[in-house]
């Protein structure tokens, strides 16, 4: 990270300015950086969010939830994108009469995942397998067709830029359906759509999706909305099929690849690439620009 940037944002964050319009005058082409930096200054600031409107927030997980429930059985493996503070991931799995075999949360930014994880403690403990991991949707350190379900709140909204890109990895991903909690621009309100043009958020799921060669299968409104100008539906798409990956391999994978990675005392380890992935704190941190290259380890 080029810490004179960051020191930018984060004077800029204090003045109340725009950190994704900043951090794209100096770096055009990279969205994910803006994401990363805009919300890692945020970190903390849901869960606290939260807290202070706890009824609100929970008619949202309760209605997101019970839409999710019907899509997992006991031996599901969820992946859950921009996953942010796990508060609503939480929440949404707490009501659930079935517990997912596995869920892995995948964030860009680590001081929200870092947050999150005492959060999503503090409500399941060990009762479900979690495991948290900084990645770029664009390139998820997870094997090809190894996830029966991916899921979102809000995770894909700001990556209108690259939507493309991001619904073709999950598409390598996921093998049974993504069940996405996303704004729907097309059932925004006239002040709503401009809003979401001018923050640069999604919009088109369903042609992009038919692009790429997956299904939307069904666009529920949901009625618990928490921002009436960003308006959440339910995507619930059928990934284009593939081979599927055997769910025997129990680790991570190069990101992007399905190149394998070994956990060693003090990184992620990849004798094919030669890359060393290091774990802060005790999460992985899975980027392909943070990998070090350590082909002697
Ligand atoms: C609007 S927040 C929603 C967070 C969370 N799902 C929730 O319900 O509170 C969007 C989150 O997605 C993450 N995110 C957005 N684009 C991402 C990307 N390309 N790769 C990884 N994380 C991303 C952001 O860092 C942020 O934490």
């Amino acid at each position: 990270m080029n810490y004179k940037l960051y020191l930018d944002c984060k004077k800029a964050y204090e003045n109340n300015q725009n950190i994704m319009d900043l951090v794209k005058k100096k770096n055009p082409d990279n969205r994910s950086l803006a994401i990363e930096i805009a919300y890692d200054l945020q970190a903390g600031s849901y869960i606290k969010d939260f807290y202070q409107n706890q009824d609100i927030k929970r008619f949202y997980t309760n209605e997101v939830g019970s839409l999710l429930e019907r899509y997992i059985n006991k031996d599901s493996i969820i992946l859950n994108v921009g996953a942010g503070e796990l508060w609503t991931i939480s929440l949404m799995l707490e009501k659930s009469a079935v517990k997912p075999k596995k869920l892995y949360n995948l964030e860009i930014s680590w001081s929200r995942l870092h947050k999150g994880s005492k959060f999503w403690n503090s409500i399941h403990g060990n009762t479900i397998t979690m495991k948290p991991f900084v990645a770029d949707m664009l390139a998820i350190p997870l094997l090809s067709k190894s996830v029966d379900i991916v899921t979102s709140s809000h995770g894909l909204e700001p990556n209108g830029s690259q939507l493309e890109k991001v619904l073709a990895e999950l598409f390598r991903v996921g093998r049974d359906k993504c069940v996405l909690f996303e704004p729907c621009y097309e059932l925004c309100s006239k002040e709503g759509q401009q809003r979401m043009d001018r923050l640069g958020y999604i919009k088109d799921v369903a042609s992009v999706v038919d692009k790429l060669g997956g299904k939307v299968e069904e666009v529920i409104q949901i009625t618990n909305s928490i921002n009436k100008l960003n308006p959440t539906a339910c995507f619930v798409i059928k990934p284009p099929s593939g081979a599927i990956s055997s769910d025997e391999y129990d680790s991570f994978t190069v990101p992007g690849t399905d190149y394998s990675l070994e956990l060693k005392e003090d990184c992620y380890y990849s004798k094919d690439t030669g890359l060393a992935f290091p774990i802060l704190g005790t999460i992985p941190i899975l980027k392909n620009e943070k990998g070090i290259l350590a082909s002697k380890y």
